[in-house]
């Protein structure tokens, strides 16, 4: 028996996701104690008191299944965002509607569209289901050229992914620009706008999908509880899209794919808006700290709508290593001329940008 000739070749070229560093790794390697965790754009502190009470309620329960259809965090959303529950699905993690939403529509040859660089499921995704990967550049400002992925549409393209904002710039696209790339894009094509990281965003001109979401036309936003709700090890997710492919979606998704647990943590953390509130001006507080330092020190950086902040390095693996010795986990990208950094809690910020003053007197600049 050859496993060559068991498992797909056409798995051969994908890649396993590489996430980043973990923590507890760092410090066991290093014996540091104190270790920053900025690399995979989570939450800085746990999940909201709401969830941490409803988590530890359903605990004795969990000789049980979960509800198969998520009715109560469903609900939940639909009351959030009214949005009728027909078009919400609820995932393990947004990763995985990302996932079924491309196991639903494409198939072997067909085109999926996404900007470059962005989040790096798009091309697996695209490559799990025998589609080719289409990435189109990010421009100058380090975000989405919509123009250019409508050009880069074809009669086989299946998928088009939307970062907003975008993973790893921290950049947006505005409500004219969308609304005028909704309105040419052909409607073979299914628009995936990926919203993972919208609750942080300020700027009132920032397209939010989900106005421009009717049930109808071949648009889906995905957003999940991994990001400002601090959910990230539970894995849930969810997003709007039209009835059709949400029991497509129904269709290929595992009988119980979201935990209990998660199911309930999640429609808890939406009742405290007040601390999404604060965690979202925090968070900009933050940045401005960061943008302070990377000022000061020289260092060109794009300006974030997001947690985490995107800057320039001509040396990354360098960097990378010398941030790690001061207990500082960033985000790295091969040897693309840059690197992630999550913005933490203002305690973190006052220690990254300690880090980073000694990282720039060690190595002479950044
Ligand atoms: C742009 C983007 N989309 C989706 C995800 C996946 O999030 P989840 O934890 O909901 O699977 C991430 C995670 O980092 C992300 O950056």
């Amino acid at each position: 028996m050859s496993w060559d000739t068991l498992i797909r070749p056409d798995l051969e070229p994908m890649r396993v996701y590489q996430p980043g560093l973990r923590g507890s790794e760092v410090r066991e390697r290093s014996g540091m104690e104190r270790v920053l965790k900025l690399s995979s754009n989570e939450y800085p502190a746990g999940p909201v008191p709401t969830a941490l009470a409803a988590i530890r309620e359903v605990a004795p329960h969990l000789n049980r299944y979960p509800d198969g259809s998520c009715r109560e965090l469903r609900r939940r959303l639909k009351c959030h965002w009214g949005v009728d529950e027909r078009f919400i699905s609820v995932g393990n993690g947004s990763n995985e509607l990302l996932r079924l939403m491309g196991q639903a529509v494409l198939r072997s040859g067909d085109e999926v569209v996404y900007a470059w660089p962005s989040f790096v499921v798009y091309p697996m995704v695209a490559a799990m289901f025998g589609a080719t990967p289409v990435p189109v550049p990010l421009n100058a400002c380090q975000a989405h050229d919509l123009d250019a992925m409508l050009a880069a549409v074809t009669d086989r393209t299946r998928l088009l992914f939307l970062c907003n904002p975008n993973n790893p710039t921290g950049t947006i696209y505005g409500q004219k620009a969308f609304e005028r790339f909704m309105a040419a894009v052909p409607d073979h094509v299914l628009v995936v706008a990926d919203e993972a990281y919208f609750e942080f965003v300020t700027d009132e001109d920032y397209a939010n999908a989900a106005d421009y979401f009717d049930g109808e036309r071949p648009l889906a936003v995905a957003r999940t509880f991994s990001k400002i709700y601090s959910l990230a090890g539970l894995r849930v997710g969810y997003a709007f899209m039209p009835a059709p492919l949400a029991l497509a979606v129904d269709k290929l998704r595992e009988p119980f794919n979201v935990n209990s647990v998660a199911q309930i943590a999640a429609a808890y953390s939406l009742d405290d808006q007040d601390e999404v509130l604060r965690r979202r001006e925090e968070n900009q507080e933050q940045k401005t700290y960061l943008y302070a330092c990377f000022d000061r020190l020289g260092v060109r950086y794009v300006e974030s709508h997001a947690n985490f902040v995107y800057f320039m390095t001509e040396r990354p693996v360098e960097v990378f290593e010398a941030l790690l010795a001061e207990g500082v986990i960033a985000r790295d990208f091969g040897n693309a001329p840059a690197l992630r950094l999550g913005v933490g809690t203002p305690e973190d910020t006052a220690l990254t940008i300690a880090a980073f003053e000694k990282v720039a007197a060690r190595l002479g600049s950044i």
